[in-house]
């Protein structure tokens, strides 16, 4: 499980912990190409749970909360189940997912363009989690110093041109984003920011197992949104993740990027989104 394999990756060099797949990096522990070849036969089915999202953006947030969304709904107890994250998954693995009685949770962070063509024919319903751009920057660098399994960025500055040029694990911010964008009115889409979740958890819960067809109780919606803020979330991982905890839980803010970006990153980063984001409808959402 991803536990060991973090272990495993403080003995491989830094230099070897990337590789480049058609033009995008991915992690050499956590997804080797052996994997993402794999994943190409994995059967998508209508009633899985997608969960994707960009690095950084909330992805284990959101795992958390589906979690307990369908535990609720189904009146079962939450298992811990295997991390959803597709590429995670070695070949091995990818039998015994397509093998799970359904509903499944899946999730992944890939492009649009990469996720397996199943899950778009089938009209797998997709949660889609987005993040304004600078507090992901600044969540992806400290990601990279702690989690072993990601080369250390050499200084911030180098990590913050690298993510301006995508040159960073799973491709460009901006290219993700405005893949997404394109799809933003596919009814079987929902798109979230991780800026609306932290202004309004409840709201967010209940638009997101509405979507999913899992009918919940105002009660059940409130107790979800109350175990999933980052506090309580951190404070329940100390059971489940250990000392690797704080590899997920760091700060939980929205606006953390004042204190990182220099002026002239931050111009630079307004003027890509403005070029870019502004204008869309994704980009409102992302107003930082
Ligand atoms: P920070 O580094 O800004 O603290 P992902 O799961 O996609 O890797 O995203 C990780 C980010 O989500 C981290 O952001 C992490 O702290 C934050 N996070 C995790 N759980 C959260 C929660 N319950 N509420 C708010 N933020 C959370």
């Amino acid at each position: 499980q991803g536990m060991s394999k973090m272990d495993k990756a403080k003995n491989v060099k830094d230099e070897n912990k990337l590789y480049l797949h058609e033009g995008i990096l991915y992690s050499t522990i956590m997804s080797p190409l052996e994997n993402l070849k794999g994943l190409k036969e994995l059967e998508g089915r209508p009633n899985d749970i997608l969960l994707v999202a960009y690095p950084k953006c909330g992805f284990n947030w959101m795992v958390a909360v589906l979690r307990k969304i369908m535990a609720a709904a189904s009146g079962q107890q939450e298992l811990s189940q295997i991390p959803p994250l597709m590429e995670f998954f070695s070949p091995d693995m990818q039998k015994v997912v397509g093998e799970m009685p359904s509903p499944r949770l899946l999730g992944t962070h890939l492009h649009p363009d990469n996720i397996p063509g199943t899950f778009i024919a089938k009209k797998t319903k997709m949660l889609v989690v987005f993040r304004n751009p600078k507090d992901t920057v600044v969540s992806y660098y400290h990601f990279m110093n702690t989690n072993p399994v990601l080369p250390n960025a050499k200084s911030w500055d180098s990590f913050f041109t690298d993510f301006m040029e995508g040159e960073v694990a799973w491709g460009s911010y901006f290219n993700h984003a405005l893949a997404w964008e394109k799809l933003m009115d596919n009814p079987n889409i929902l798109m979230v920011t991780y800026e609306q979740m932290k202004e309004n958890l409840g709201q967010g819960v209940q638009q997101i197992s509405k979507f999913f067809d899992f009918p919940l109780t105002e009660e059940q919606v409130q107790t979800i949104a109350g175990q999933s803020t980052f506090n309580a979330m951190k404070e329940s991982s100390k059971n489940t993740h250990g000392k690797h905890g704080n590899v997920f839980f760091r700060k939980g803010e929205v606006g953390d990027w004042k204190n990182h970006l220099s002026e002239a990153q931050s111009k630079q980063m307004d003027e890509k989104f403005e070029k870019h984001l502004a204008h869309t409808k994704l980009g409102a959402k992302l107003k930082y």
